[in-house]
């Protein structure tokens, strides 16, 4: 293990020098044609608040209610993750996941206002970047001008796609380096997380997953080694296993699923070509073959079975389960192209999304059978992205999946809640209307016994009419008839990714 550590963090690093631009003399760079472009689109389209840096000191207020009251049952914190600065010195990153990662905090607590709070990770990077008043590395998406070289991946950790809570500790996760530690009470940072000997700053995906029983399982992705690192934790937050798994095809992995008895991965056709910076540059189309599923034994990783699906792309995987005689069913928000990761998202950047580009994912119900044959159905009515379930029903069959959701051609964010029954297709919705971006809907049971789909879906969102976030409470079961409370900031936060349930 320590060697192959050793072994894949050198040849990061020398990536990172050798292709780091020459670099112009401080004070030389030109005026920025993307900072200057966002700049003018930000005047007259509110769309642009979701990409706007946000104080470097973050955020803290009350929300003021704007109906309904909160339901009693449901005391405890949202938080979530996502990125929230894009620029510095005028010179703003080139897409859309480069962003420092800002960690929120909605604390519902039955009898009080909501509060928010919201920090910045105090990654390293945050910090050096922050003290020099410019970018200094290379991004996933960005090549800053007179960019440095890296000598490991949480160099250029921006700690800004999730959050989990990790045995009372919440982490910051990003994929490419370490979970980040923070304080789940004042967000302060507490610096990376070492899994153990020989795992420090190695890649850990910002999707673990966690069984019924408490123990976590994630995955990290070294793309350009066709590998995976895979860690098994334990409900006290300790390593029990973690282990190379190889010849993984380099298609980008942002997810998997579990089942009870296997690790799930869906490959999709973005794929890792040679290493160049920025990143992304790394990866191209190639349909030239289908999209590759691999189901990895959870008791042996030497195990694995194999699937062929049709070419596409995804980031998000509802969830899994498997039947007894092998047989297992996942879905997934998948689209037929990458074009919402290499184009829509360096377009949000610019502050303004062409028509080329809109993401048109949606949810598929896959079925991946023992001798190999796999079958799908595409649930054509709506785009979908952040796919949920029932926390409980991890791994485990079951009916219901949620989602947001955004007609074909609407290129500014996701519009509705959707609850879909991936068994039968049928959905109920919610729809905000074009005022509203929706971010993604938690579940949380209302109660330890409750059936599945009991319980309550929160959410924030962006009304770029009132410039302001907002946060709204669903009864599940009642999606149709809106939110039962609402409550309102008085600013603006840019849009996240993902998030979690903290009980009080
Ligand atoms: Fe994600």
């Amino acid at each position: 293990m320590e060697m192959n550590r050793r072994h894949m963090l050198s040849l990061l690093a020398a990536g990172g020098t050798a292709t780091a631009l020459p670099g112009l003399a401080f004070g030389e760079t030109p005026a920025d044609p993307v900072f200057a472009a966002f700049e003018a689109a930000s005047q007259d389209d509110p769309w642009t608040l979701g990409f706007t840096d946000a104080p470097a000191d973050g955020f803290q207020s009350t929300a003021r209610r704007l109906h309904g009251r909160l339901p009693s049952g449901l005391s405890g914190v949202l938080h979530r993750n996502g990125p929230a600065r894009f620029s510095r010195n005028d010179w703003r990153y080139r897409h859309w996941f480069d962003g420092d990662g800002m960690v929120h905090a909605w604390r519902l607590d039955r009898g009080s206002d909501v509060t928010h709070t919201a920090r910045f990770v105090q990654t390293h990077k945050w910090q050096a970047e922050q003290a020099a008043g410019r970018f200094l590395y290379p991004a996933f998406g960005s090549q800053p001008p007179n960019a440095r070289g890296l000598h490991g991946p949480d160099d250029i950790n921006a700690a800004n796609t999730s959050v989990m809570m990790v045995n009372g500790e919440l982490m910051a996760l990003w994929e490419g380096g370490s979970a980040w530690r923070l304080d789940p009470d004042t967000l302060d940072s507490r610096g990376p997380r070492n899994w153990g000997e020989g795992l420090g700053g190695l890649p850990f995906s910002a999707h673990p997953k966690v069984d019924p029983d408490g123990t976590i399982w994630n995955f990290g992705q070294a793309a350009s080694h066709d590998m995976l690192v895979m860690y098994q934790i334990g409900v006290d937050g300790q390593l029990r296993r973690a282990d190379l798994i190889h010849d993984i095809p380099g298609g980008m992995i942002h997810d998997f699923a579990v089942t009870d008895r296997s690790l799930l991965f869906l490959v999709g056709n973005l794929a890792f070509r040679r290493m160049q910076l920025p990143f992304l540059d790394s990866f191209g189309w190639d349909d030239s073959r289908g999209m590759r599923v691999i189901a990895i034994d959870k008791g042996d990783w030497s195990r694995r079975r194999t699937w062929e699906l049709p070419p596409g792309f995804l980031f998000h995987v509802g969830g899994a389960w498997e039947d007894p005689d092998g047989t297992i069913h996942v879905d997934a928000a998948l689209s037929d192209d990458s074009e919402v990761a290499t184009g829509h998202a360096r377009d949000v950047m610019l502050g303004t999304p062409r028509l080329e580009h809109q993401s048109i994912s949606r949810m598929r119900q896959i079925t991946l059978y023992p001798d190999g044959r796999a079958e799908q159905a595409v649930f054509s009515d709506v785009c979908a992205e952040f796919p949920q379930v029932d926390p409980r029903y991890t791994g485990l069959a079951r009916c219901l999946t949620w989602h947001v959701g955004w007609p074909d051609g609407h290129m500014r964010g996701a519009t509705q809640i959707v609850q879909r029954d991936v068994i039968s297709g049928q959905t109920r919705r919610y729809d905000f209307g074009t005022d509203i971006v929706v971010e993604e809907p938690l579940f949380i049971p209302s109660s330890e016994r409750s059936e599945e789909g009991e319980g309550w879906l929160v959410h924030t969102a962006l009304n770029k009419r009132e410039a302001a976030t907002e946060l709204h409470v669903f009864d599940a079961q009642r999606l149709e008839d809106g939110p039962v409370t609402s409550w309102r900031l008085p600013y603006a936060c840019p849009l996240g990714f993902h998030g979690c349930w903290r009980d009080l």
